[in-house]
Order: C-alpha cells, then structure tokens, then sequence
C-alpha cells in the first residue's frame, strides 16, 4: 500500500515536471557511434535516455513517456520530451549530433478553406492507365475515405512490396482501406507531448479538416462524375494519375502541427514503399540543416523517392517562398482556363457576366437595383435594404466595401472592379457578382437613364466558363524564388493549377457558409467536393505527375523526373504569349514566379535530355555553402561526408547567378556554369544551343553542338553570363533551349541574372 501512494506521488510529480520545465526535442545522432550490442535504432535511442540521471524522477516510469519517436529512415534521431538539465546530458551522450526544439508547420491553403478550384474535365492532363502501381504517399490532415475518389472499382491488387497499414482508430478500421486507398497511418505523439493534456477531437488517420483529402484526390482520385461545388464547375472529377494508389499519412491535426510527427510521417512512408511523397506543407525562414522537410526528404529521395513540394503562399513578394530545398521540386501555383460565373439581367433586357461562386440553390435573386459608388464607411444600410446593390470599387477597396455590404440587408451586390484578384469575394456568404468596368458600364448607363425605384435587375449564379484567356497565369498569392535556404539554385521549379481546384471534400465538414436574412444568423453549407486555391492544390498536381512519368520509365531517377518535368513546361499561355503574373500587374512571369514554367504532362514523358544529379553531388553543395560537417551529417545521416569538392554549381536544369547592385563599384562580372545532360532518346541525335536575351548580359554556351550516338550517354557543356553590374533589385531572365535537329525535342533551361541580395540563413 505504502509503495503504491509512493508510485502515485512519483507519478504526479512527474506529471507536474513534464508540464512545467519539458519541452520536446529532436535529436539527430550518429548512427556510426552506435555501439554493436544494440540490435536496432530504436533500443540504443532508449538506452541513451534510460542512461541520463534525473534528481526527481526514477527512470523507468520517465523513460515511456520521455521517447515520443525513434526514427530510422528519415532521420537517424529521435524526439523526446527532456527538462533542460536532460537536454543538456543528451549532448553529452555519445553519437549526439544535433537537436532542435519541437516546432509548427503550415499548410499551403491561402485563406485556410476560402479559396477554390478544381480541373476536373480538363483535357491537358493526361487521362489513361498511367500511374498505375505508382503509390503516392500524402503527409496531410489525414483522408476521408468513403468519398468516392478512392473507389477502387478495376483496380489490380495491391503490389506485393507495400508494407504500409490502414491502421485503427475513431471511426476509422482496415476495411476502409482498399485497391486505391492502401494506407492510412496517423502520427501525433509529437502533438501531445507539446499539449499535455489535449483530447483530440478525431484520433486517426480520418480527415477532419478537408485539407488532406482533397490533396490526395487531386494526386491520385479515381473518376466520380457528376461532381460540382454547388453547381459550379460540374463534370467528371478525376485525380492527375487515376490508377495509382495512395497512402495517407495523417501529420496535421485541427489541435497542432508539429515537426517531430511530420518527421514520423516521411519517416514512415519512407519505410512502408511510396514512389513519391507529396507534401503540401512548409515550414518558413529557416536553413536547410534545420528544415524538417529538407532533411527527412533528403533520405527519401536517397532511396529514389520522388518528392513534391508546395512553395507557400506567401507570395507575391520576392523571397517568400519555403521548400526551397535543392532535391525535391518546389511548386508554385497558378490559375486555369475556367471561371465561375454569375449573370446580372437588367429591366431594358440587357445581361452581362461576372465573377460568382455563390453557392445558394435558390439561383436567382430579382428586385430593385440602387447605385452607390463606394460602398464605404458611410454606406447607409437602410436605403439599400431589401435591394441589389452596386458599389463601384475606384480606390483599391474591395474588400473594406464587400464587408460593408455584407453587415446590412441586400438582396445581393454588384462590385465593379479593376480587381482580377477576386477569388476570396466569389465565395460569397450573400449573393455576390463582380463585374469589370467594361460590363458596370452597361449598368450604370442603365440606371442612369431612370429615376430611382424604377431600375430593376435579376441575379442569376452557377455559370461555369471554360476556355478562358489568358491561361494559366501565376496566382498573387504563389511564393516567389529566390530561396533564403539556398539562394544558387533556382527556385520554385514549376508551376502548376492551384487556383479554384475542385476535389474531393469529407461529408462531415461544412465548406460554405451562407448568410441569411439580418438577425437569423447563418446556415452551414456541405458538399462532396470542394474548391480550393493555394500551392497547396498545385503541389500534388506535381505528385501526380511525378507519379505518370515514374509509371512510364520506372528506372529514371527523382532528379531525371523532375529535368523532364521543368525542361518540357510551357512559358506560353493559351494566347502564345509569355505567361503573366497577376501578382505583377499581369506582367511575363519571371522564372522567380513560375520556375520553369507550366508543367506538360504528355510532353515530360519524353524530354530528350535529362540533368540527373546524385546524391553525392548535393554533398558537394552543402559544401561549397559552407556549412558544418555536423550540419551536413543532419541532413545526409552519412558520418563520412566527403567535402573534397565543394561547389555551388549543381547539375540543375535552370541557372541563377548573381550581380551587383547599383551601389557596387565592380566592372565586368563572369558567371560560368557547367552541366551534363544525359541523352533519353532513340538513335543520333545532335541538339543545337538557341539562347533568348536577358536584358543587357551576354550569353554564351560552348560547345554550342551536342552529339549523342545512343540512349544514357553524356555530354557537358559550359553556360557563361558575363555583364557589370545590373540595377538595384533587378531581375533579368531568358533561356537556354537544346533543339534536336529532328525536330523532336526542346530542353528548355530558365537563367535568371539579379541583384537582389540573397538573405540566406546559411548556417
Ligand atoms: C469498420 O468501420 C466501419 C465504419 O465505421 C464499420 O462499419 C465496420 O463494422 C468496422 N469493421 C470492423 C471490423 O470493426
Ligand atoms: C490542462 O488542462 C487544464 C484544464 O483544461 C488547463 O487549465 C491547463 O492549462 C492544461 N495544461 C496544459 C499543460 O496544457
Ligand atoms: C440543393 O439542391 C439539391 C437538389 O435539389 C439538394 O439535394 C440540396 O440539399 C440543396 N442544398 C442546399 C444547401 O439547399
Ligand atoms: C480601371 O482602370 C482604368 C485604367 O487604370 C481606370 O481608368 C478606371 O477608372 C478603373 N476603373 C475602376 C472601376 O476602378
Ligand atoms: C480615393 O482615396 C483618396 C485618398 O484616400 C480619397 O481622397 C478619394 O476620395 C478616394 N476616392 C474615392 C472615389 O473613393
Ligand atoms: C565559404 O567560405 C569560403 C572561405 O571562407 C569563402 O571564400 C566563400 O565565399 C564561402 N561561400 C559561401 C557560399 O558563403
Ligand atoms: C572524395 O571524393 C573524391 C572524388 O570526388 C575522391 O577522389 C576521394 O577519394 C574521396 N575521398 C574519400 C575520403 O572518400
Ligand atoms: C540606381 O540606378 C538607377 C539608374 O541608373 C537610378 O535611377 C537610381 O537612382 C539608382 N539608385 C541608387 C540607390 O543609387
Ligand atoms: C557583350 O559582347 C559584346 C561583343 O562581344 C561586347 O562588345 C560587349 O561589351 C559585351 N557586353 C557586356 C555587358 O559584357
């Protein structure tokens, strides 16, 4: 008896410790430091701990909960919770390398759920028996996996090398998993171990967010017709790659994002078999040595996993972006040929066309409509009431004006608007259509003509407008290169749809929210698929892409997949002009923008040539950045690294160098780059080097003549961009293109010159 209130009083102490002084750390250590008798990771990991002396608790009773992961593929390390006196000892320990504290992630959704999209019927993605066996593994918010995206009706039988698990959980068991759903594993010990005492609201791998299945059904979703978000956008949905299979890894949670279960996730995945990780996650302004996503995707992409990731949506400001890791791809988001619509039917007759994504059923909306200019501050509510109401938006004030509307009792409002920025205000919680100035026009010219009380108009919603030009063009909202963690390499590396994409969405989760009549609140709105906007919806567009060529040449490597998928994109819109940047006043996109350009699914199947880099070739990087042996070992898990050719020049399929600025004194400046192509295509071929401008720098490749006899040989050429200095901020752009003398194929490179000073937080 008097053991037993001992051991509770032990207990509660330990409690009351853990909540006060503990905090939760992962440590990296060097697997070569492991002494033999150990059998695995795992039990040396636990051992390191049980050896640490604590003054107030006995170790047997810490040691269970003071392990929250060991790590075996992503990281060689393991996360625990430790006081500081603890921390301290564990640096002390044998194999010790590196820690860092516990911290949040983000997820790449502007707007959290506002924003929408989706490429259902699109013909430009390629639809077929591609990806078939290709397992895309998903670190999101977990999967909701009754939708019928991952109906697995025809699918062969799941490939003998899966290991991976459909584990149990609240309202989530093995039989939800199936041919197209292969897995669902949830993480968050992590979580818990930073939030002592939460409960979570869902504990499996079950999606209660909506985030994560709409990622995986954009990567991997099978075919579900009639799909629509209320009407909008209806047709065929369909996953990029609709026979591979996916594999959930449940990371984020409503309660917390935390590193160390995102670490277990990639962890995980690495171990169960996927071809390729899609991450729609990233963590901001920090070095690559510290950056979870870099260094647990380092080990994957070591064991030939192909890795996308999402830029951020930090955009449209230059150096926002995040993942701007040199082995996987960095994705930006960009806008495709369709619009949601509504339709304004004056009293004369005359209709015009404009931004909608009201979701009500009731689709139309008649009364009188009443001119106000500006609906600003001193919009009065009562002369409005129970009318369509315009506002005309001169000065920048959307948003302040669609607010202002939204307090009073319209019936519903017409913005007219320079803005082509808008998709927040097209979700609309009253009925809402914006119109540009060329369509307010024909209004106002309407009711100028009648006294007021006389004008009348209709609103009618759910128009779907395919075919739009220009498209695509980078969203606002997409991060911009250059990367902060490693400014010599070019980045983001592509662009993809990410604006207004529609996938699949949970029951359970409310996507809309309408507002009703003043004084009787709100009405929740629930549909099977849902629109979102961000680089959160571009990245697994990537992942399925990935996943289409790794189906059609499973021996290429993740850095060949991602030289065919940057070297084919597009640069031209639908127009066959440059594509634009909305967040640059529709100006040609920069590869800082849009990387290399628009992915080209068909195209990327056959690029010609391909720039493979290995592993070793990142070591050098690492290198020639100067970071610290110890760094590097964080990242590669290697205890010999060998730093005998540092170099900042990586084989990549793009080139950024940079110049001085206006405040330098410096004269001619030579940047040289050397790259090697491997040839992937059949018989001779010889590619000539055609070079576009960049501004006032003189470009030259030597030689300027590949000549390959048979498929995998190499050939290295030499890009050499000499200049003075370039203005304050500059950017300057152009291209490197190989061009086949059969015609056959055009391996574009992006090369970027520019002044901006790189802010990298190298070491
Ligand atoms: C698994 O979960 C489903 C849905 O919640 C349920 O219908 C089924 O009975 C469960 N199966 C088992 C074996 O628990
Ligand atoms: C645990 O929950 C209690 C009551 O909800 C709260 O007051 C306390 O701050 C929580 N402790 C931690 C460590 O979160
Ligand atoms: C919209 O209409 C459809 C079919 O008429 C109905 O099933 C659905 O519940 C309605 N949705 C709302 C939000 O009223
Ligand atoms: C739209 O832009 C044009 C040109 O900048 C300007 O003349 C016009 O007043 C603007 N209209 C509105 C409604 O903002
Ligand atoms: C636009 O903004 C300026 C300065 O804020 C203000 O003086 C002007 O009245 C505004 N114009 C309109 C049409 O609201
Ligand atoms: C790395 O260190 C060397 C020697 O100090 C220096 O010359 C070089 O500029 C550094 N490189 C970078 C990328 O900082
Ligand atoms: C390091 O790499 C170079 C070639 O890159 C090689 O010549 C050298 O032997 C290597 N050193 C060690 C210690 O492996
Ligand atoms: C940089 O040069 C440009 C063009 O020569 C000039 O307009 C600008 O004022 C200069 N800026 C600084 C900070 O010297
Ligand atoms: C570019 O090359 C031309 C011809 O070789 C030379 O006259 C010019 O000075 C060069 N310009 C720069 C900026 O190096």
């Amino acid at each position: 008896m008097a053991n037993h209130i001992t051991l509770s009083c032990v207990w509660l102490l330990s409690l009351l410790v853990l909540a006060m002084s503990h905090e939760t750390y992962i440590v990296h250590m060097d697997l070569s430091a492991m002494p033999t008798v150990f059998s695995s990771h795992h039990s040396w990991f636990s051992a390191t701990l049980e050896s640490i002396t604590t003054t107030t608790i006995t170790s047997t009773i810490v040691t269970s909960s003071r392990l929250v992961y060991s790590y075996t593929s992503a990281i060689n390390g393991f996360t625990a919770i430790l006081s500081p006196y603890e921390l301290e000892q564990v640096k002390n320990m044998p194999g010790y390398l590196y820690m860092n504290k516990d911290t949040t992630v983000e997820l790449d959704t502007t707007h959290s759920t506002q924003f929408l999209g989706l490429n259902a019927q699109s013909g430009a993605w390629p639809v077929g028996s591609y990806g078939e066996d290709v397992i895309i593994g998903v670190v999101d918010t977990g999967v909701w996996p009754e939708s019928e995206s991952f109906n697995d009706a025809g699918m062969s039988s799941v490939p003998d090398r899966w290991k991976g698990e459909c584990e149990d959980g609240d309202e989530f068991n093995s039989s939800l998993c199936n041919k197209k759903l292969i897995g669902a594993r949830y993480f968050n010990k992590g979580l818990l171990s930073n939030r002592r005492n939460l409960t979570l609201a869902m504990n499996s791998a079950r999606d209660t967010d909506g985030h994560g299945t709409h990622t995986s059904s954009t990567a991997a979703g099978g075919y579900v017709k009639h799909a629509s978000y209320f009407g909008y956008g209806t047709g065929t949905a369909i996953g990029v790659a609709p026979n591979a299979r996916v594999a959930v890894y449940k990371a984020v949670w409503e309660e917390g994002v935390f590193v160390s279960d995102i670490l277990a996730a990639i962890d995980q995945a690495i171990n169960d078999g996927v071809d390729v990780l899609s991450l729609s996650l990233g963590q901001d302004g920090i070095p690559l040595h510290q950056d979870p996503i870099a260094i647990a995707t380092f080990a994957a992409v070591e064991k030939g996993i192909f890795v996308s990731a999402s830029a951020g949506n930090n955009g449209p400001y230059l150096g926002s972006l995040h993942n701007g890791t040199p082995w996987v791809l960095t994705v930006a988001a960009s806008t495709m040929d369709r619009e949601f619509t509504g339709m304004l039917t004056l009293g004369n007759g005359v209709s015009v066309t404009g931004f909608a994504l009201y979701p009500a059923n009731s689709s139309s909306t008649h009364g009188p409509i009443y001119f106000v200019g500006a609906c600003e501050n001193d919009l009065d509510a009562s002369q409005i009431e129970e009318k369509i109401v315009v506002c005309l938006d001169k000065n920048d004030t959307l948003g302040e004006q669609y607010y202002n509307v939204q307090g009073t009792n319209v019936l519903g409002a017409i913005f007219i608007t320079n803005d082509t920025d808008v998709e927040f205000f097209m979700q609309s919680t009253y009925p809402v259509l914006l119109l540009d100035p060329e369509s307010g026009k024909k209004v106002t010219d309407y009711m100028r003509k009648l006294n007021n009380g006389e004008a009348k108009a209709s609103m009618k919603f759910h128009g779907t407008r395919l075919g739009t030009k220009p498209a695509p063009r980078v969203a606002s909202y997409s991060a911009r290169g250059p990367s902060n963690s490693c400014p010599v390499v070019l980045k983001p590396d592509i662009t993809a749809p990410g604006s207004l994409i529609l996938a699949a969405w949970p029951d359970s989760v409310s996507l809309a929210t309408l507002k009703k009549d003043v004084g009787t609140g709100t009405e929740l709105l629930y549909s099977k698929f849902n629109l979102l906007s961000g680089t959160s919806m571009s990245c697994p567009h990537a992942s399925g892409v990935a996943a289409l060529l790794k189906a059609a040449h499973p021996n290429w490597t993740p850095s060949a997949i991602r030289s065919a998928m940057m070297t084919t994109s597009d640069i031209l819109d639908n127009t066959l002009q440059p594509i634009q940047d909305i967040g640059d006043y529709n100006n040609p996109a920069t590869p800082l923008a849009m990387g290399s350009g628009h992915v080209a699914p068909n195209r990327a199947l056959k690029p010609g040539l391909v720039y493979n880099v290995n592993t070793q070739d990142y070591v050098n990087l690492l290198c020639g950045l100067n970071y610290t042996n110890i760094q590097i070992q964080a990242i590669t898990r290697s205890s010999t690294i060998n730093c005998s050719n540092p170099s900042l020049d990586l084989n990549y399929p793009s080139f950024i160098a940079y110049f001085d600025g206006n405040n330098s004194k410096s004269a001619k400046v030579i940047h040289e780059f050397k790259r090697t192509v491997t040839y992937v295509g059949i018989g001779r071929s010889t590619f000539t080097a055609k070079l576009t401008g960049i501004g006032r720098l003189n470009v030259s490749v030597s030689p300027q003549k590949l000549s390959f006899q048979s498929l995998n040989e190499k050939k290295s050429y030499k890009l050499r961009i000499e200049g003075s200095r370039l203005m304050e901020n500059e950017v300057v752009f152009g291209f490197l293109s190989w061009i086949d003398n059969k015609g056959k194929f055009v391996v574009r490179s992006p090369i970027v010159a520019t002044s901006l000073t790189s802010t990298a937080y190298m070491s």
